[in-house]
C-alpha cells in the first residue's frame, strides 16, 4: 500500500485524563508523533455542540456534551506519517471495555473509564477531512498553511 506521507491529526485528551497530561504526551512522542501546537482549553456548551455536531440527535449527545464541557480539555496538532490513521491505533477502540480486551496497551485502555462511553480519555480525528475541520476549530489563529494536513503539509 502506497504511503500515506506526512499528516496532521487533531488529537484531545477528555477532562477525567488531563491531570495525566505528562504521561499522555510521553506516549506520543514515544510513538513518533511531533506535537506542532498545544493548548488547554474550557470549551462552552456552544463550542461542545458544534466540536461534536456530527452526533447530534445520537441519544448519548446531551452526555457527551456535559461531560466535555465538565473540565478543560488539552487539544493538539500532531504531525508524523500517516498521522491520522496511526493515531487512532494508538488510542484503540473508542469504548474503554473493548478497547480493555483487545488493546490492552492502547491509551484508551489505560486512560479511560469503561463505566461511562464519553470518559475514554482521548480522541482523534477519524479522517482527513476531520482532521482539518477539528484543527481549525481548536487552533482559528493558525494560518491555513499551518493547520494543513495531508500531503504537501509542511513541517515548521
Ligand atoms: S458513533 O455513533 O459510532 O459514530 O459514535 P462513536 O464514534 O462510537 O463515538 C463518538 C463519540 O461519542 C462518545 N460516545 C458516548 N458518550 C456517552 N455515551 C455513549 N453511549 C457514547 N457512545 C459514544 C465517544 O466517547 C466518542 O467521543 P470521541 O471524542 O470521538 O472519542
Amino acid at each position: 500500500m502506497a504511503n500515506a506521507g506526512v499528516q496532521r491529526t487533531l488529537a484531545l485528551i477528555k477532562p477525567d485524563a488531563v491531570n495525566r497530561a505528562a504521561e499522555i504526551e510521553k506516549v506520543i512522542t514515544e510513538e513518533g508523533f511531533t506535537i506542532v501546537e498545544r493548548r488547554q482549553v474550557t470549551l462552552s456548551q456552544a463550542d461542545a455542540e458544534t466540536f461534536y455536531a456530527e452526533h447530534k440527535g445520537k441519544p448519548f449527545f446531551e452526555t457527551l456534551i456535559e461531560y466535555m464541557t465538565s473540565g478543560d480539555v488539552i487539544a493538539f496538532i500532531l504531525s508524523g506519517d500517516d498521522a491520522v490513521a496511526r493515531w487512532r491505533q494508538v488510542l484503540g477502540p473508542t469504548k474503554v471495555s473493548v478497547a480493555r480486551q483487545e488493546a490492552p496497551s492502547s491509551l484508551r485502555a489505560r486512560f479511560g473509564d469503561p463505566g461511562n462511553d464519553s470518559k475514554n480519555g482521548t480522541h482523534g480525528s477519524d479522517s482527513l477531512t476531520s482532521a482539518q475541520r477539528e484543527i481549525k476549530f481548536f487552533f482559528p489563529d493558525l494560518t491555513l498553511e499551518a493547520a494543513l494536513t495531508g500531503e504537501g503539509a509542511k513541517e515548521y
